[in-house]
């Protein structure tokens, strides 16, 4: 166990904010976790996964609580599928690197998503037609308050379009220790219906890809319209893509025929938000170091030394003008502290 004093969190959260920590404390084993959480009450301390989807907006005076667990391993396979567990402060990217070498199929879509694996099941990530709960086997947690180990199956986490129950009932109640991915190890279920994936695999005349291929296509992708944190403070997606009424979509396409939108069923279509804020003439906006993404518009960025409150001012301008604009409100997909 690490115990840290008044430190910047400028290297432990990907948009790069830099605010202070009263005290950080970095666990290692589930012991180090059971100890700390034994002195300590639930309430006093912050959770810190891979910091990848969060906003800073003041100084932390909770302790914060940094998961480093390590760790990946096989639990059970056969011909077909295999199931992997990986510990809650494995790098995501790094595990989806560790499946695909050893050929095991199913999250090669979500390649170069950034944060831990702990925290994936929380928001459900998801990316080219795939999300977490696709392969989701199952995850051990930390019940705050008793100290008990939980497993939660998949339909336990409730999983929804970048939601579970550890966003809900479950908030703050639950320290997701490991992950467990059922994956395939033939017969791999390929998904390329996302244009730009099928396009990729067409220039490089790739006919029948495997999913190393679908890996370097969305590495692709992602790495010409996404920022890299490391290069450019952010954290992904700053808002989740709306969903309204078909009638409403109905409405606003007298105006847009253009707008794009995706059917979730009879009733609700979900439009993408990075739109909204490009057709508002914001894509490229900048406010001192707060920034809206020159490439992709759903992703604000920090370009060297804005503060938290300053991205989340940035937010709220363009929820308002999004709002003015075509009456549809949209909703951050960060966490906001
Ligand atoms: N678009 C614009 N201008 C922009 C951005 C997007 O016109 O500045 C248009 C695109 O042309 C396209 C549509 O909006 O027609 C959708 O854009 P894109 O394919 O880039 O996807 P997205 O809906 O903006 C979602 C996820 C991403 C994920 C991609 C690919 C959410 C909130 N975001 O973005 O997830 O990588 O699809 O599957 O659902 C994340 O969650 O952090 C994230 C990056």
């Amino acid at each position: 166990m690490k115990v840290l004093q008044h430190i910047s969190l400028k290297p432990y959260n990907t948009f790069g904010i830099d605010v202070t920590a009263r005290q950080l404390v970095e666990v290692t084993s589930v012991e180090d976790l059971k100890e700390v959480l034994q002195k300590s009450y639930a309430s006093e301390l912050f959770i810190l996964g891979g910091g990848s989807n969060m906003l800073l907006t003041k100084d932390v005076e909770q302790t914060i609580l940094h998961i480093n667990l390590r760790g990946k391993q096989i639990i059970e396979e056969n011909q077909d599928e295999v199931v992997v567990e990986a510990m809650a402060g494995e790098n995501w990217h790094e595990f989806v690197m560790y499946c695909i070498e050893r050929d095991f199929g199913g999250i090669e879509n979500l390649s170069l998503i950034p944060g831990n694996v702990g925290t994936a099941p929380i928001q459900n990530i998801g990316a080219y037609g795939v999300e977490i709960k696709d392969t989701f086997e199952s995850c051990t947690a930390l019940d705050v308050q008793t100290l008990e180990l939980r497993t939660f199956n998949r339909e336990d986490c409730r999983f929804g379009y970048r939601d579970s129950i550890f966003k809900n009932e479950a908030k703050g109640r639950y320290i997701i220790l490991s992950v467990r991915f059922r994956l395939t190890k033939r017969d791999h279920k390929l998904n390329t219906s996302y244009g730009s994936i099928d396009l990729f695999l067409e220039e490089k005349g790739i006919k029948d890809p495997g999913i190393k291929d679908i890996s370097e296509a969305v590495i692709s992708i992602r790495q010409s319209k996404l920022p890299n944190p490391k290069e450019l403070g952010n954290s992904g997606s700053f808002f989740k893509n709306p969903v309204i009424s078909t009638a409403e979509l109905a409405d606003l396409q007298k105006q847009y025929p253009e707008m794009p939108f995706y059917v979730l069923d009879e009733e609700r279509v979900k439009i993408p938000a990075g739109w909204l804020i490009d057709r508002a003439g914001l894509k490229g906006y900048r406010e001192g170091d707060a920034g809206v993404h020159e490439k992709q518009a759903l992703v604000l960025v920090n370009y060297g030394n804005a503060t938290g409150q300053e991205i989340l001012a940035l937010s709220q301008k363009i929820q308002e003008r999004v709002s003015d604009m075509f009456n549809v409100s949209i909703t951050p997909e960060v966490n906001i502290f």
